[in-house]
C-alpha cells in the first residue's frame, strides 16, 4: 500500500505527491533539466518555477481525488530524487493505466525505478484492482525498456509518430503487463 511513505532502498522513500512539495519538485526539475530533455515534452521557461509546479501538483491531487491519476515522489531527506505516476485510469472493461516516471541524474543505476515502478504496479493491482498497465518510451531508451522488462511489461508493439517528445512526433515501443483477470471492479 503507497498512500503513506515506503522505503524504497537506503534512505530513499517513495510517498504521494503534495502541493507542498513544488519547491523541491522545482529544483529538481531545474536539475535534470538537461537529463530529461530527450524523453519529455518541450518544457517553456515557465515550467521551471515554483508557481508552476504548484499549479501542476494541485491539478493532480484532484485528479487523484477523482480516482484518474496517482502520482508518488521519491525523496531522500529534502531533495526530490524521482517521480512516477499512473494516468489515464480508466474503469471499466479496460481497466488499465499508464505508467511513467523519472529519475534524477545522480541516482540513476541503483535500481530505484524499477523498485518504484515495481511498488505501482502492486498499488494498481491491490489498492486499485485494474487489470492492466501501459507504458510507452522512445526506441532508444534502453535503460526505460530494461525497467519495464524487470518488472515484468512486455512489448506488444510500436506506435509511429505517438508522442510529442524533444521537438518531434516520435514512434514509441508500447509495452503492457497484465496484472490479474479478475472482473472490473
Ligand atoms: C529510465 C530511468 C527511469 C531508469 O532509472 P534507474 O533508477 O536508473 O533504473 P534502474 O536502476 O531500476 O534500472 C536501470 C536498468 O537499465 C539498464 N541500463 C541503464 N542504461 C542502459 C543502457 N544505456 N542500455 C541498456 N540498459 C541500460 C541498467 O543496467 C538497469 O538494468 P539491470 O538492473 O538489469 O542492469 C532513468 O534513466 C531516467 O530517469 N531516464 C530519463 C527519463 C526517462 O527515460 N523516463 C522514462 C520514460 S519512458
Amino acid at each position: 500500500v503507497i498512500t503513506d511513505s515506503v522505503v524504497l532502498a537506503g534512505s530513499v522513500t517513495m510517498r504521494p505527491a503534495e502541493p507542498g512539495d513544488a519547491a523541491a519538485l522545482c529544483l529538481a526539475f531545474r536539475r535534470n533539466r538537461g537529463h530529461l530533455r530527450p524523453w519529455d515534452p518541450d518544457r517553456g521557461e515557465e515550467f521551471y518555477t515554483v508557481e508552476a509546479q504548484q499549479g501542476r501538483l494541485r491539478d493532480l491531487a484532484v485528479q487523484r481525488d477523482a480516482g484518474r491519476t496517482m502520482s508518488w515522489l521519491l525523496v531522500e531527506g529534502d531533495t526530490v530524487v524521482g517521480s512516477i505516476m499512473l494516468s489515464s485510469i480508466a474503469r471499466g472493461p479496460l481497466s488499465s493505466a499508464v505508467l511513467g516516471y523519472w529519475i534524477d541524474a545522480g541516482h540513476t543505476g541503483r535500481g530505484l525505478a524499477t523498485a518504484a515502478a515495481g511498488r505501482a504496479c502492486s498499488f494498481a493491482d491491490e489498492q486499485l484492482g485494474l487489470h492492466r498497465l501501459e507504458a510507452g518510451t522512445l526506441p532508444s531508451n534502453s535503460a526505460s525498456q530494461a525497467v519495464l522488462a524487470k518488472c515484468g511489461f512486455v512489448r506488444y508493439g510500436l506506435a509511429p509518430r505517438y508522442l510529442h517528445i524533444a521537438g518531434q512526433w516520435r514512434d514509441h515501443v508500447l509495452f503492457q503487463k497484465i496484472l490479474n483477470d479478475l472482473p472490473p471492479r
